[in-house]
């Protein structure tokens, strides 16, 4: 998202759209295969400066995995570990895509705790193993749509945030789960700069929380989440724009009140609480009926265009948790 100040400010991101997979079932089937699940799409708004381009094919090996026949149910391919280690957005180590790659070494991604807290039955501070404990790892291939209007597709490594939510037993009475990003401007120089409200914080409501679509991604084509990426532990909500995913976790409280998201807190007529990736509900300044696809088919002068997919493609998932809700009201 680029951001300028309040009466112009963009944002954007990317959600990524997905096919999920049992990591068993991954691993065990490796090369050649389809992975099933879901389609989806992504996007970003404005203009494409310095993206990455590299075909998947070129970065197909990384770690031990040869990742060149992995594709989604629709066929696409993977966006390369290049693109999606190089075009971020992560205002705490700048606006520009290309900065968080360059800044972010700053970032001491362990050893890191996670405070668990609000209107629960089993509140605590956990360090990051501890927490990711009971979690099922798994690769999940999803789909990152920008509110921006670009998109990528991306192997992520997580689990569900459903686990952890489980473990900490919320009340009857809360409804929502805020994230909260860490707050240390030595750590993270963005935020000597008051481009957003620090921390950044971000939140669902807990039906959206336990789907088994949202995870807690710890890491990125099969190794440890660069700390661009959101290192140690960034949340993915695939059919929604990509500014839910919020990076670098240190707190998750469950409460009574929609948490003010930084976003919507930044521009609450250019976005909301929910998010949710629809092609009809236009960004006030740019279409959202399309998305750009970075990889090897977008350039400088020229840029594949695919149409964008309501609810990132995951309509048939995720429909049921809206039904009777004016999309266009709260978006
Ligand atoms: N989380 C934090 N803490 N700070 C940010 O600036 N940017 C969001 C989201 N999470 C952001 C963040 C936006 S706008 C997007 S599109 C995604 O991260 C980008 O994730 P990626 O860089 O891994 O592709």
């Amino acid at each position: 998202m680029l951001i300028r100040k309040p009466n112009d400010i963009p944002s954007s991101e990317i959600t990524p759209e997905s096919v999920y997979i049992n990591r068993r079932h991954f691993i065990g089937k490796t090369a050649g295969i389809a992975l099933g699940g879901v389609a989806g799409a992504g996007a970003i708004g404005g203009a494409i400066a310095g993206r990455p381009g590299r075909a998947a094919a070129q970065t197909a090996q990384v770690g031990q995995r040869d990742w060149s026949a992995v594709r989604t149910e629709l066929g696409e391919e993977l966006n390369s570990f290049e693109d999606v280690t190089t075009y971020n957005n992560f205002y705490e180590f700048g606006t520009q895509k290309e900065d968080p790659a360059r800044n972010a070494h700053t970032l001491r991604p362990r050893p890191w705790t996670i405070e668990v807290g609000g209107m629960c039955a089993n509140p605590g501070v956990y360090g990051l193993e501890d927490f990711i404990r009971p979690g099922t790892m798994e690769d999940r291939i999803y789909r990152l749509r920008c509110v921006e209007a670009w998109s990528m597709v991306i192997p992520w490594y997580g689990f569900a945030l459903k686990d952890v939510i489980d473990r900490a037993d919320p009340l009857g009475s809360a409804r929502y789960v805020e994230f909260k990003t860490l707050l240390d401007p030595e750590q993270m120089p963005g935020q000597r700069a008051r481009v957003l409200d620090w921390p950044y914080v971000e939140g669902l409501r807990l039906d959206e929380a336990r789907h088994p679509l949202t995870i807690l991604a710890t890491g990125v084509y099969g190794q440890d989440l660069p700390n661009q990426n959101g290192a140690p532990i960034r949340l993915v909500v695939p059919w929604k724009y990509g500014f839910k995913g919020i990076k670098s976790i240190v707190s998750m409280t469950f409460t009574e009140q929609e948490p003010f998201n930084s976003w919507k807190r930044s521009a609450s007529h250019e976005y909301g609480f929910y998010a949710n990736v629809n092609p009809e509900v236009n960004h006030p300044r740019w279409s959202q009926a399309r998305e750009r696809r970075l990889g090897p088919n977008c350039g400088v002068f020229s840029c594949e265009q695919i149409p964008t997919m309501l609810f990132n493609g995951y309509v048939d998932q995720v429909a049921g948790l809206y039904a009777g809700l004016d999309l266009r009201v709260y978006y």
